[in-house]
């Protein structure tokens, strides 16, 4: 099948990723709907969503199994995106974790590796178990996930702590803190944020302001609130979807452009930080 062209975004190293991609998190919990999960999954690879994030933490690993299903006979057109707990996040634990993954998801690397948010141990040893993990080719790139500017700060003067390709942070129209601080921070230092529950896990899309914008487009508020997040060219954003339509739905956001009247009144109703604020996390 021809797959429809993304429109993608650069790492630090230059490899252009697709801007959409497909989240996993709760896959793996039911096994009921674990055949829906991998016809969810696989029909976004049709669509041209290969940026596949999950962790090790999702279904208790599960979810990457799901993922290896799904991504069986095309591998190589994806970039799977994995995390370690910060509880293995030691630089043996980090190694072991990693091998655990790759066994999950059937593979012989990772595209990405995220540290999922910041635990006990030293960052320092993290950075060198990853650094190992890239050097024998386990991994392609590692980042980071839930870091605020602060963390950032700590990792970049740290020995190769600039070479993260990525910072993973919940963003969406209630969640816009970054914005006042995290978000140009990266920005400055061309590291993409790759937003995460970029539909609030599907709170916000009762909405009044968003059900207005979005019959103005003969769209849904789902699509409104991802075309949102997508206007921003150097985010990726990883929704989440077991059911088709929501998948169909989600990519088609992609086509959405929305005007500024529709930006102005989406401000009104999620206004933007004053000032800057803690990274909020899920
Ligand atoms: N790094 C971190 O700490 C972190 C934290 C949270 C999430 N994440 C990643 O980000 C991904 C996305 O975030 P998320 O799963 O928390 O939330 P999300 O993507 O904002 O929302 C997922 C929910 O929205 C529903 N949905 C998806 N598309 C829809 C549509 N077009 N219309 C209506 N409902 C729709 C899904 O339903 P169905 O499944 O029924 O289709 C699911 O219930 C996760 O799966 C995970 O990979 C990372």
């Amino acid at each position: 099948m021809i797959q429809p062209a993304l429109p993608t975004v650069k790492l630090p190293s230059g490899e252009a990723v697709p801007q959409l991609g497909q989240g996993t998190w709760r896959m793996g919990e039911n096994s009921r709907i674990r055949k829906d999960e991998i016809a969810a999954l696989k029909l976004g690879l049709d669509l041209g969503m290969t940026l596949i994030d999950t962790a090790e933490m999702y279904g208790n690993g599960n979810a990457e199994e799901i993922v290896a299903e799904a991504v069986t006979g095309r591998r190589d057109e994806c970039f799977i995106v994995s995390k370690v707990l910060p509880e293995n996040s030691t630089r043996a634990g980090t190694i072991a974790a990693c091998e655990r993954s790759l066994k999950r998801l059937n593979t012989d690397r990772i595209d990405l590796y995220l540290l999922h948010w910041r635990g006990a141990s030293a960052l320092g040893d993290t950075l060198e178990a990853f650094q190992a993990l890239r050097e024998r080719g386990a991994i392609r790139y590692w980042g980071v996930s839930n870091f605020d500017i602060g963390d950032m700060e700590e990792l970049f003067a740290l020995p190769g702590g600039s070479t993260c390709i990525s910072n993973q942070v919940l963003y969406n129209l209630r969640r816009r803190g970054i914005e006042a601080g995290l978000l140009p921070w990266c920005r400055e230092r061309s590291i993409p944020i790759m937003g995460y529950s970029p539909i609030e896990q599907g709170r916000i899309l009762r909405d009044r302001v968003l059900t207005g914008v979005a019959l103005r487009h003969r769209a849904t508020t789902a699509q409104i609130a991802l075309a949102w997040a997508l206007r921003q060219k150097d985010m990726m954003v990883i929704p989440k979807a077991t059911s088709l339509e929501h998948v169909r739905e989600n990519r088609a956001a992609l086509d959405i452009v929305l005007s500024g009247q529709d930006l102005a009144e989406l401000d009104r109703a999620f206004p933007p930080p004053k000032g800057p604020r803690p990274l909020e996390l899920l």
